[in-house]
């Protein structure tokens, strides 16, 4: 990590940060490469990781955490998104997936997620429907009360960590009538509850590293006390929730763009074409210019949007604007990867076309560029 590009960077979080770069050297530039070509499984990686708290990074001290700034975790996020997306996904989706109890849960279940997160734990986060994608309140999902519990009942689709999250959050319906802007509601499930299970696993095009799969409720039955926030709120605390996740979802992506520029820039130096090597080429560094542009463009929009965050401002759309500049710059720069190593960048003896192919879900998921369209054109024109 370059960390003229992160000035606000703790001491804690730069030591960190080397941290990673040893662990992700060794454990995992190579390692995801492989998995990538198989089925992606990294279970031991994730075990390792989750051992050095790389899961934990945005628990807060007086929970036991790390005590990290979300600027520090952001760029340590990116840190990691570098030497594999689907890892870095894979470690940072607590901040979505605990993302409705940090909002809205109270102090006993904010204790047990982090104590749950603390102990290598990892969640997720169940909006999602085949039916209700970027129309997220067209959930079919419901919670029926029944005495003081709630019978939860529906099927989830494309949960990022599904298939290994020890928690999870589900947004389902507990009164239809009011709609989901108001008539859901978020509960808090663990892994092992009766009902809940592992649907279809997802084989993917990128971010092949990252487990995602169904996750079925089936006559799940929790407590009240399993509510997050209140009744009616779960549409908010998603909304809020994904928010916060955007930046996070943005910076992974800049760890794409990041190692898409140097993996490029470190061919162009020992390619010789046409009696020089091709980093004379101006063509091609002009090429570098606008890929080191839209990184930087793309980082800022982070950083700014994480500013906002941490000084308690509005930042839905700018989390959107990160979040979708960050998609565009990832897509851009890891295709003109590709296109500077030419037919040496299509093959697999070189990593820029699964940089490529990890790159495309950053204009999909977490809302698509359009629904970030959406959210920025309605902040700035009005509905
Ligand atoms: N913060 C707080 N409240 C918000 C909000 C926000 N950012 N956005 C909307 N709301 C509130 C509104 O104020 C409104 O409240 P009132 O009714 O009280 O006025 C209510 O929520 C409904 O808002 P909208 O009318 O704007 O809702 P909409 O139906 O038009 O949808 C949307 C808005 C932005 C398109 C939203 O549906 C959306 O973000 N869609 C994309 C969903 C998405 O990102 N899905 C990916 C989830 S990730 C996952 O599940 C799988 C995984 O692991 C990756």
């Amino acid at each position: 990590m370059n960390f003229n590009d992160y000035p606000r960077l703790s001491e804690d979080a730069k030591d960190l940060a080397k941290d990673i770069q040893d662990f992700c050297e060794k454990e995992v530039r190579q390692q995801t490469i492989e998995a990538d070509k198989k089925d992606g499984d990294i279970t031991e990686i994730i075990k390792k990781a989750t051992d050095m708290g790389l899961n934990a990074l945005d628990v807060p001290a007086e929970y036991g955490g790390p005590g990290l700034t979300k600027y520090d975790s952001v760029a340590l996020l990116e840190q990691m998104a570098y030497y594999d997306a689907g890892f870095g996904i894979t470690v940072s989706a607590n901040g979505l997936a605990s993302g409705p109890v940090v909002i809205g849960g109270n102090e006993e279940q904010k204790k047990r997620v982090y104590d749950i997160i603390l102990g290598g734990g990892i969640g997720g986060f169940c909006l999602t429907e085949r039916e209700a994608g970027c129309d997220a309140s067209a959930g079919q999902a419901t919670a029926e009360k029944d005495g003081d519990d709630y019978i939860i009942n529906g099927t989830k689709c494309f949960i990022t960590n599904g298939p290994i999250a020890s928690y999870y959050v589900v947004f389902a319906m507990t009164d239809k009538s009011k709609g989901a802007g108001h008539g859901y509601t978020a509960f808090l499930v663990e892994k092992g509850t009766p009902g809940l299970s592992i649907g279809k696993h997802e084989d993917k095009m990128g971010i092949r590293c990252s487990q995602t799969s169904e996750v079925i409720f089936d006559n799940v039955r929790v407590p009240s006390s399993a509510i997050v926030g209140e009744i009616g709120h779960g549409f908010k605390l998603a909304m809020q929730t994904l928010d916060m996740a955007r930046i996070t979802c943005g910076i992974t992506a800049v760890g794409i763009c990041q190692r898409a520029i140097d993996e490029a820039r470190d061919y162009i130096q020992q390619r010789v074409q046409f009696g020089a090597p091709l980093s004379k080429n101006e063509t091609i560094q002009f090429k570098f210019a606008d890929m080191y542009m839209r990184t930087q463009a793309a980082r800022q929009l982070c950083l700014h949007a994480t500013e906002l965050y941490m000084d308690h401002k509005p930042f839905s759309a700018e989390a959107a604007a990160a979040k979708c500049a960050a998609g565009d710059a990832a897509m851009y720069c890891s295709t003109e990867a590709v296109q500077i190593l030419g037919g040496y960048g299509y093959m697999r003896d070189y990593p820029v076309e699964k940089l490529m192919r990890d790159a495309k879900i950053f204009q999909i998921f977490e809302g698509t560029n359009e629904i970030q369209r959406l959210v920025m054109g309605r902040h700035v024109v009005g509905r």
